[in-house]
């Protein structure tokens, strides 16, 4: 057993083995949506841009913070943790690595890279390497951090930037990386001079980070558009800052109660990021609609098929492929899904298909026929958003499942079981006999993914 971690107020907890489900239930009520783990993860790296005391609420008490909060530990910041309010002190001389294990853990773990590269003039950072959706480079971060003036060497599987002084520099992303956006966005507001990013990645979680950054006294303009314009300053002071309702978990959560043909409002969930999602769900024939209070969700009857193609922002968003996958499995019609942002996510197709779905992968194509039903199963998840698939299947399907390996699925979503019982699930979670602290690597025979 490792030695008790400082951080405070963390759970001692066992990592999720097994969610059992009865499937057929209609699931119906109201569920409170957590914050955001993609923005909770970019403003946590994104303090280490500032000595004293930054301040988050509203973060996700889920797998991948507890990660980072260890990142950050590891680079020597102080990190209290009490319910959903995080304070990060990253005062003084700081060790400018990001590590395998954590990085092998989490990809986002990298995101301090531009942060310790500003702030430090130096960072190494595990090369993120393979995982189960894909290769994954960190190519284009060290091309646009290049061109400001750092200079990179790969290290026994490391790599190594040195920037003693950073440039501002007009970057060309080649593709627009979140990550590689991210990166370059954080290390510009301590560059010199201007900094513009074009073809910019323009997920909400880049304007978060922007105005996270413009209240840290960064200043930033463009974020959410395709042109992001930087202003170097000396340096960075502490924020507070609420991190915003999780997208993905909103609509993770709208399509488990869609698929068992319920109704339900998602609380505090934003309509506006989820455009295209939302828009698709409207052509399956479900309600779907902002409330005063969040999104509104309901369908009575079958769904309709749908073709969909992720994309990035403000795209059909890849992380809900899986589960909008899950839903199409027993609609009316044949649907083509194309996945365009990794190379191979479709882990999830395999163990649909042992639940009774009729889902046939043409490269990066995944084509759904209508099956009249989906039957439980024992599933396994290979990954984060491709384990909730396999529950909201199991949630729609006739009789018992059990999806295993549920580790995958505690990355990002806080509390699921107890919210979908809230919703009128009937599922019970098993736990591993290891007893760890969720902030404590895991032992996981995997690398996963987002
Ligand atoms: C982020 C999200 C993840 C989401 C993904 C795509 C976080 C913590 N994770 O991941 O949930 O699925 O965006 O919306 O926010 N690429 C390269 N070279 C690079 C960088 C990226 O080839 O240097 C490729 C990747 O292999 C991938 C694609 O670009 O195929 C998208 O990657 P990117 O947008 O960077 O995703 P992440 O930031 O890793």
């Amino acid at each position: 057993m490792a030695a008790a971690p400082e951080v405070t107020g963390s759970r001692i907890g066992h990592p999720m083995s097994t969610l059992r489900i009865e499937g057929g239930h209609r699931l119906s009520g109201s569920v409170a949506v957590s914050g955001a783990k993609n923005s909770a993860l970019k403003l946590m790296a994104a303090s280490l841009l500032a000595g004293g005391r930054t301040v988050l609420t509203n973060v996700p008490r889920i797998a991948d913070v507890f990660t980072m909060i260890e990142v950050l530990r590891h680079v020597g910041a102080t990190v209290a943790f009490e319910a959903d309010v995080m304070t990060i002190d990253a005062s003084g001389e700081l060790r400018s690595e990001a590590p395998y294990e954590l990085v092998s853990r989490m990809r986002a773990s990298g995101n301090v890279l531009g942060p310790l590269l500003a702030r430090q003039g130096h960072c190494r950072v595990a090369m993120p390497g393979g995982c189960n959706i894909g290769s994954r480079g960190i190519d284009l971060h060290e091309q646009a951090l290049g061109r400001m003036g750092a200079s990179f060497h790969f290290d026994r599987g490391y790599l190594e930037g040195v920037a003693p002084v950073l440039a501002g520099k007009r970057i060309v992303l080649e593709y627009p990386s979140r990550g590689a956006t991210e990166n370059v966005l954080t290390a510009a507001t301590l560059a010199r001079g201007r900094t513009v990013i074009d073809n910019a990645a323009r997920e909400p979680d880049i304007v978060d980070l922007a105005e996270f950054l413009n209240q840290m006294g960064a200043r930033v303009t463009g974020a959410g558009t395709s042109t992001i314009a930087i202003e170097g300053v000396e340096s960075l002071t502490p924020a507070t800052y609420r991190v915003p309702s999780d997208p993905i978990e909103a609509g993770s959560l709208a399509l488990a109660v869609l698929a068992t043909r319920g109704e339900a409002e998602l609380i505090g969930a934003r309509a506006q990021d989820l455009d295209v999602f939302g828009g698709k769900l409207a052509d399956t024939g479900a309600r779907w609609g902002a409330t005063e209070r969040g999104i509104g969700v309901s369908m009575r009857r079958r769904p309709v098929a749908v073709d969909f193609a992720t994309l990035p922002y403000p795209g059909f968003p890849t992380d809900l492929q899986a589960p909008m996958i899950a839903y199409l499995c027993t609609a009316e019609g044949t649907s083509i899904v194309t996945e365009n942002v990794f190379e191979s996510r479709f882990a999830h197709v395999a163990e649909l298909v042992r639940m009774g779905a009729d889902v046939r992968l043409e490269g990066q194509q995944a084509v759904v026929r209508r099956v009249p039903r989906l039957e439980g199963a024992p599933v396994r998840a290979h990954d984060l958003r491709g384990g909730v698939g396999l529950i909201i299947a199991a949630l729609s399907a006739d009789g018992p499942s059990e999806v295993r390996e549920m580790h995958h699925v505690e990355r990002g979503y806080e509390d699921l079981p107890a919210k979908l019982r809230s919703l009128g699930a009937e599922v019970e979670a098993t736990w591993g006999d290891d007893e760890v602290w969720m902030d404590l690597p895991q032992v996981s025979t995997t690398r996963d993914t987002p």
